[in-house]
């Protein structure tokens, strides 16, 4: 017998822009291969913002209109406003005040959440706590990437991983056997060193006391790129995962039998089928859009969500598992009866 729900989702919607890069665009530009891409990370494609011109919260707002709309509700209908993000536009304001101008949502109040890959899971968190608070009632919940602004071309081992893209989620209070019924977050800042990115943050000042540290031999500021010891963070990734999804369950009070569907972070093909070898979830019930999208952080779920949603494979009364990790480390998972 499962938990009583607390929050419903409503309305789902994604954007991706329209450029493609392939693994063999990246063969052109680095010392790479499609070979070693594929094998090692299982992405042959990645959807980025290009020359577009869009930033972090264009890309979130259009999710959060497909959303609102999915939901039938109208953006001033929407009283909160959560954006999980680690490419914000500005330092400040917040990427959901862009979102919240762009949309009109006027009777919203707004705020980012940084947790990394883990970031929409956090939102929808808190989203919970929101809701039984009893403050809101119609949360849109968005995970928004720019993350190949971070990437350096000059560091093979990232470059290939990233993508851009946005997915967003409405959720209201629960009001029958339907919605979220279990949640487990976590963090561990000791591993903060393992995967990062200064961004114009104040700790630059602290932690890099030569300047010449600060560029590369191409004179890239290591600053504004992404740095990660890719190996260490596989080992944590997996672990986190795995508990993620146990704890999510114990929490729902439900076991893998009960699970119908399992949303992983895209971050690499082997963490996700050690994930699912532990849960014991059958190829057809995990979902995987990596291939095409690569790793785009805290939207990779909410994205995933939308398209298993919208193509029919993921149906009201559905079990679903969501697991995630990343920098910080942050880590955590969601079971949710659609
Ligand atoms: O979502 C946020 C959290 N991030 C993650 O979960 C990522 C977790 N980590 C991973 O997915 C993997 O560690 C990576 C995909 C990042 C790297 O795969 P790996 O199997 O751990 O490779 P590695 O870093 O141990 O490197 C193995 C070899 C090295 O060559 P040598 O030293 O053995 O000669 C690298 O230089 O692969 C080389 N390599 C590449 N070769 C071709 C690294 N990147 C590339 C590349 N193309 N793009």
């Amino acid at each position: 017998m499962s938990k009583k729900p607390t929050l419903k989702i409503v309305g789902t919607g994604s954007f991706l822009p329209d450029t493609v890069v392939t693994n063999k665009d990246l063969e052109k530009i680095m010392d790479t291969t499609d070979e070693w891409i594929t094998q090692r990370v299982g992405i042959k494609e990645r959807r980025v913002i290009g020359e577009s011109g869009l930033s972090t919260s264009d890309m979130a707002t259009f999710a959060g209109k497909a959303a609102i709309e999915d939901a039938g509700l109208t953006a001033e209908d929407i009283d909160c406003i959560i954006v999980a993000t680690i490419t914000p536009d500005m330092n400040f304001p917040s990427t959901a005040i862009f979102v919240q101008q762009n949309l009109g949502a006027k009777n919203a109040a707004v705020f980012d959440v940084s947790a990394a890959c883990t970031g929409w899971i956090y939102g929808m968190t808190i989203a919970e706590g929101l809701i039984l608070s009893g403050k809101f009632k119609n949360i849109l919940v968005i995970g928004a990437e720019f993350l190949t602004s971070l990437s350096d071309i000059n560091d093979r081992s990232t470059y290939v991983l990233f993508g851009d893209a946005s997915g967003a989620v409405v959720v209201q209070p629960a009001d029958g056997d339907r919605g979220m019924l279990g949640s487990y977050i976590k963090s561990n800042g000791d591993l903060a060193d393992l995967l990062w990115s200064y961004g114009g943050g104040t700790r630059v000042n602290k932690k890099v006391s030569d300047q010449e540290k600060m560029f590369d031999e191409n004179g890239i500021d290591k600053r504004s790129t992404i740095r990660m010891e890719g190996n260490k963070v596989y080992k944590y990734a997996v672990r986190a995962m795995i508990e993620s999804a146990e704890k999510a369950m114990e929490d729902a009070q439900i076991t893998e039998d009960d699970i119908d569907m399992l949303i992983p972070h895209q971050a690499n093909s082997r963490i996700i089928d050690a994930i699912a070898k532990r849960v014991n979830m059958p190829d057809d019930k995990v979902v995987r859009n990596l291939q095409y999208m690569g790793n785009t952080s805290s939207a990779s779920i909410p994205v995933a969500l939308d398209q298993v949603r919208k193509e029919g494979r993921l149906k009201d009364g559905d079990v679903l598992l969501v697991a995630a990790f990343g920098g910080g480390f942050t880590w955590g998972g969601l079971v949710i009866k659609m």
